[in-house]
Order: C-alpha cells, then structure tokens, then sequence
C-alpha cells in the first residue's frame, strides 16, 4: 500500500503509512512564483493500493488535494483510491443561513468525488454533510483518543459547549463511564457566544470537548460559567485546533489545560487519530 500525503498533512500521513505498514510515495509538490502549484509523482504508481490523505482547509490545502485526486485518477487510470480528510473546511457553511449563502459544504463534497470512490473524513461538524455525497463517506469519530487522554486528567463530568458537540460529549462520557451534558448555546456574532448551563460543576473536573476551536470564543464563554459556578478544574480537549488569533493562550486563561488532535498541527496537538484512520483504512481497503 502506498500512502500519498498532501503538504497539510505530511506528519499525520507519515504516522498513519507506519501503522498501515505501509510507504510514503516519492510526490513533488511546488509552487511557482505565482503561487500557482506543481504536483508530480516521481514513482510508478501503477497497480499499487493507494491511499490519498490532505485537508480541505485552508483553499491552497484545498486546491492541493483535489489536482492531486486527479493526478491519482489519471495515473492509475481508476477512482478506486481512498481519499483521507482529517479535517474537512467549509463543514460549518453546511445550510444557508441566509437568502442567497453558498452551500461551500456541499461544494467541497462534490468537488470531492469528482476523481475519486471511496472517502474518509474525521468528525465532520455535521454528520449530515455525508449526504452530500452521492459516494458513501465514512466519517470517523475520535471519542475513545479523547476518551484515552482524559483519562490521565480524572475527569468527573464530560461538556460539550453545546447542543451539536454533545455527541463527543456523550460518546467520551460513556467510554469513561462518567456523566455527559451540555451548554445552551447563543451565537451573538462569528466572534462572540453567550451560553448557559443546568448542570451541577461545584467541585467537579470537567472535561469540555468540541469537535472544532476556532477563534476559542464558544470554549472561553463556556469555561468562564464553569469557573463561577465552582468547578475544581477545567479541561478542554478538541478534535480540530484551528486556534486563530492567539485562542491558545486565551484559553490558557480560563482553563487549566488545552489539547488537539493532530487533523491540524498546533501547539496544543497533544494526541493522534492515526490509529483510528489506519484501522478505518484497513476495514474499507
Ligand atoms: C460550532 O458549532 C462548533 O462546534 C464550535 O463550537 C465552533 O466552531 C467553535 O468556534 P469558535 O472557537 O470560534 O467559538
């Protein structure tokens, strides 16, 4: 098996290629002066079983992975490769919020399969993104990694920030066998949220989960109400850090830990989805 790893993701590949027992393919990828992107396999790829990993985030990432879909598909002269998105941007513009909106969601799912059968993505924000997908899509969820490194920090109860989280929430809560809940969450605006709690955190060390951190406004108001409604310690754990302006330290702030998964490299990329990915790889191959 042959793994071709995107520039987004180049150390996750290479993770995913040892357990696979698999080899990284000799790939070039440049860009001009221009900016515009050069792409060339330097081996024989022919007859080989290939597996294609790279996100969808940001547009260069996007662009990226979709001419390397297509040079697959030319090459091997088949869509039979597996296509591998840690983490797939554009998966909150999934409906229109407004007259007129784009469905960009929609967009990168059939942009997706243009070149390519067989799709693997990492907690998508919303499930229903795969119907999207005229192809089946297996999407991946990374409860029990999270589930794992919880473990070491003695969590009482499992949060999640709000009502479309809670899933993780829940699904962490049951592999540790502890409470799960939820926020009531209000978006104000793309920065600020307001949010409120029914359950009890007096003492408690709670674990916060959300499946993306953005600009860290949705984990800083919920940490703050768990703060002043006395919980003894607040760790949060998401599966995407994209972490913009400085949300890492912001959120250092507030809580007394924070960790990502490695779909995006941070430097608050504490644990890996490798497995998860090898072992899903290995059960559609
Ligand atoms: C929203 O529904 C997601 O699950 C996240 O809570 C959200 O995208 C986080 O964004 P931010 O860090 O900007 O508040």
């Amino acid at each position: 098996m042959l793994v071709v790893s995107s520039s987004s993701s180049k150390e996750l590949g290479l993770k995913i290629a040892e357990k696979l027992n698999a080899r990284i393919a000799d790939f070039e990828v440049k860009r001009f002066a221009d900016g515009e992107i050069y792409i060339r396999a330097k081996e024989n790829i022919e007859n080989e079983q290939l597996v294609l990993i790279g996100n969808t985030y940001p547009d260069e990432n996007l662009v990226e992975l979709l001419f390397m879909q297509d040079l697959i598909q030319d090459l091997i002269d088949s869509k039979d490769f597996i296509t591998i998105v840690p983490y797939y941007g554009y998966a909150r513009q999934d409906r229109r919020f407004l007259d007129g909106e784009s469905i960009a969601s929609r967009t990168c799912a059939e942009l997706l399969e243009v070149n390519c059968n067989r799709i693997i993505t990492v907690n998508l924000h919303k499930d229903d993104i795969r119907n999207y997908f005229k192809k089946k899509v297996k999407n991946l969820i990374a409860g029990k990694a999270i589930a794992e490194l919880a473990d070491r920090a003695n969590v009482d109860v499992v949060l999640s920030p709000d009502m479309g989280s809670f899933y993780l929430a829940k699904d962490v809560g049951d592999v540790l066998k502890i409470e799960s809940a939820h926020f009531d969450k209000k978006r104000i605006s793309d920065r600020s949220v307001e949010a409120t709690l029914s359950t009890d955190v007096k003492g408690k060390n709670v674990l916060l989960v959300d499946d993306i951190i953005s600009t860290g406004s949705t984990i800083i108001a919920a940490s703050k109400i768990l703060r002043a409604n006395g919980a003894k310690s607040v760790h949060v754990v998401c599966v995407h850090g994209l972490f913009l302006k400085n949300s890492i330290e912001r959120i250092k702030k507030v809580c007394d830990s924070v960790n990502a998964s490695d779909t995006l490299k941070s430097k608050a990329t504490s644990y890996s989805v490798a497995s998860l990915i090898a072992d899903a790889v290995l059960s559609i191959a």
